[in-house]
């Protein structure tokens, strides 16, 4: 297949070096604004600096060029203010899409790609890798299996070590929208249930720059879900333990928990108990690299045609309503009901 990608930055590389190494894809064109970044993507493959498998050939394209070229797919990871133009044009266009999260900066821009996408049959697939994770899998496996019994208690958390660059901050869209944004889509996911309120609150106690953006650094919520079901979630950008992504279940006859594993950045008190003694997850790259391999592999039988889009715009824009009903919440300090942002059950 061909494939061309757009946006050879921090997240564009690392699909690159995914795609470059699968043998499902013969021709990889890579376009950046920043023609140089293209071009060193394309060194770094031929100087086997990104091992590719041995059919692939690679080589850089201005942004337009992958439109009128006409790949078999096309990766948009240019930064997200990029995101709804560039997916519209894929659209209109004709060639099947992956867009990185989210799909755009803000409600309406992301309504408007949802509105292109359903009058169209080109497929777009949005990059909520965690529903690739074994460990997702396999607890929504066990809870649709009936093994947990009735669901009644679900708790997420997202630590990241070390808080992103002080200029990243102002246009991530805040804590809520730029990281629980995961945890808001693979709540949904991973349950079957859409979510009903949130109850936030955020603090900054970190650097000044989140709280001269408006941005907090540490957060939590109460989430409820349509059957009752009660979620808690806490975010941190200060979790120095190391990147810590988990999800617990508690249901009537069994609990099961995702990312409790050797690598998890947690420490048992109890006397005698070892577990974990793995190298604690040091970023989302390595936690999630199985992940991100599964997301691509996917993406290529979308492309093809074999398989539906696993997490379709419709989907992010579910999730983000759950971030933006977070943030009015903790702002305001009171519950508020997804229906007042807009957001409403399917
Ligand atoms: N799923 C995840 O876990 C995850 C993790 C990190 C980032 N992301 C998402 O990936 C996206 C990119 O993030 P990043 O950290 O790689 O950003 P980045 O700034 O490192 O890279 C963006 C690249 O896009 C290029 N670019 C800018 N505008 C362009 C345009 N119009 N056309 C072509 N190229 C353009 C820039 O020159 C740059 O090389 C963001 O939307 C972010 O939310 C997702």
């Amino acid at each position: 297949m061909h494939i061309t990608v757009i946006g050879a930055g921090r997240m564009g590389m690392a699909h690159i070096e995914t795609l470059a190494s699968l043998p499902g894809v013969g021709e990889l064109s890579i376009a950046d604004r920043d023609a140089d970044r293209a071009r060193a993507a394309v060194d770094q493959i031929a100087a086997n600096r990104i091992p590719a498998h041995a059919t692939t050939r690679a080589r850089a394209v201005p942004v337009d060029a992958a439109f009128a070229d006409r790949a078999d797919g096309l990766v948009i990871v240019a930064p997200t203010s990029e995101h709804a133009d560039l997916v519209i044009r894929a659209i209109d266009s004709g060639i099947p899409v992956f867009c990185e999260k989210p799909v755009a900066e803000n409600v309406s821009r992301t309504r408007l790609v949802v509105e292109r996408w359903a009058g169209a049959t080109v497929p777009v697939q949005i990059g909520f890798q965690r529903r690739f994770d074994p460990g997702y899998v396999s607890a929504r496996a066990a809870l649709q299996a009936g093994d947990l019994g009735s669901l009644r208690r679900v708790h997420l958390v997202t630590g990241d070590p070390k808080p992103p660059a002080a200029e990243y901050i102002p246009t991530s869209g805040g804590i809520f929208r730029d990281c629980s944004v995961h945890d808001f889509d693979i709540l949904r996911w991973v349950t079957g249930l859409e979510v009903d309120y949130v109850f936030a609150a955020g603090v900054n106690r970190g650097a000044e720059f989140f709280g001269a953006a408006g941005d907090v650094d540490e957060v939590v919520a109460m989430i409820g879900l349509a059957d009752g079901t009660l979620a808690t979630l806490q975010a941190s950008r200060y979790n120095g333990a190391g990147y810590d992504v988990r999800m617990e279940l508690a249901g009537t006859t069994a609990q099961i928990t995702v990312g409790l594993e050797e690598r998890t950045p947690i420490r048992s008190a109890e006397a005698g108990v070892a577990f974990p003694t793995g190298k604690p997850w040091p970023d989302f790259q390595s936690r999630f690299q199985t992940a991100y391999r599964r997301e691509m592999e996917t993406f290529l039988d979308v492309a093809a045609g074999t398989v539906p889009s696993p997490c379709t715009p419709q989907d992010a824009l579910a999730a983000l309503y759950i971030a933006e009903a977070a943030d009015l919440s903790r702002r305001e300090h009171r519950p508020v009901m997804l229906a007042e942002v807009g957001g409403s059950r399917p």
